[in-house]
């Protein structure tokens, strides 16, 4: 990891979860890092936290094209750009596809599918500019690989993190003649707040065995510190006896979401 020190990371949704862990994990290697997020009040406590010259929260909406193009562009001219790339900000949605409409589909798709894209387009302009050795590191899902193993609704969720799987293979190919690497990680599930909506069960939602976001950072970590000629495609992520673990908690949370439905 000591090539990445004094280098420049930018991070989507590290306000919370995954991406604060991840961006506190690249502080702690001396990465800059470049939160975007929405909420101010978010970033500004991780800027409290780790120094105003370790981490610049910019707030951005991820569905605003406009956004992201400004957001890189404050990149280039305040810190002569990124070196890193982390994709992590993502939605689900708990509603069916047949009940949905067409808004609730586009919003999981442009979070999860279409702001990589432009992410990784920007990043990329300034990088190859540069011919520097850069990495970009998407946050996936299992769910992205086998959308059998979920079993509670996740509507568009499985398909936008497939299209992820694929959009890295695509990068790969087309930055195979530069020095930056693709790889996505892909874990189960993660005690934050996505999961914790979800279950919206304190009781059922603490005693759930589910991975923490260090485990996903420190398989970011892993992905960064591989030699130069090594690239990590994908790191699939789970906790030991997850199917099982999780079978009678899941019931019971389906079971009082049925029941709230009826009433
Ligand atoms: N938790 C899990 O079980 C799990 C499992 C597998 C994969 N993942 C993946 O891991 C990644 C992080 O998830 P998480 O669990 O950390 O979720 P989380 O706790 O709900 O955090 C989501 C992050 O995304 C940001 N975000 C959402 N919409 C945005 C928008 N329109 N513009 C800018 N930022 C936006 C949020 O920031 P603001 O609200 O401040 O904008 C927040 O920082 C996602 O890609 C998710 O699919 C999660």
């Amino acid at each position: 990891m000591d090539r990445w020190a004094g280098k420049v990371a930018v991070v989507t949704g590290a306000s919370v979860g995954i991406g604060s862990a991840i961006t506190k994990a690249l502080v702690k290697k001396s990465v800059i890092v470049v939160g975007l997020a929405r909420r101010k009040e978010k970033l500004q406590e991780i800027t409290n936290q780790l120094g105003k010259d370790k981490f610049f929260g910019v707030v951005c909406d991820l569905r605003s094209e406009a956004d992201i193009v400004k957001a890189f562009d404050w990149v280039q001219e305040n810190l002569g750009g990124a070196d890193i790339l982390i994709n992590n900000a993502g939605v689900t949605g708990d509603s069916p596809i047949i009940d949905s409409t067409v808004e609730d589909f586009r919003k999981i798709l442009d979070i999860n599918v279409i702001a990589p894209a432009i992410c990784a387009r920007e990043y990329v302009k300034s990088a190859k500019k540069q011919n520097i050795a850069g990495h970009i590191i998407n946050i996936s899902s299992l769910a992205g690989h086998n959308a059998d193993i979920v079993i509670v609704p996740i509507n568009m969720y499985g398909a936008s993190k497939y299209a992820l799987t694929a959009l890295a293979v695509e990068l790969r190919h087309e930055l195979s003649d530069t020095n930056i690497k693709v790889t996505n990680i892909s874990p189960a599930e993660v005690r934050t707040d996505m999961m914790k909506n979800f279950y919206n069960d304190s009781a059922i939602y603490e005693t759930l065995p589910i991975l923490n976001d260090s485990d996903v950072s420190d398989a970011v970590m892993y992905a960064l510190a591989t030699p130069p000629d090594v690239e990590v495609i994908d790191i699939l992520l789970a906790t030991r006896g997850r199917s099982h673990a999780l079978q009678g908690p899941v019931t019971q949370i389906m079971q009082k979401k049925r029941n709230e439905q009826k009433e």
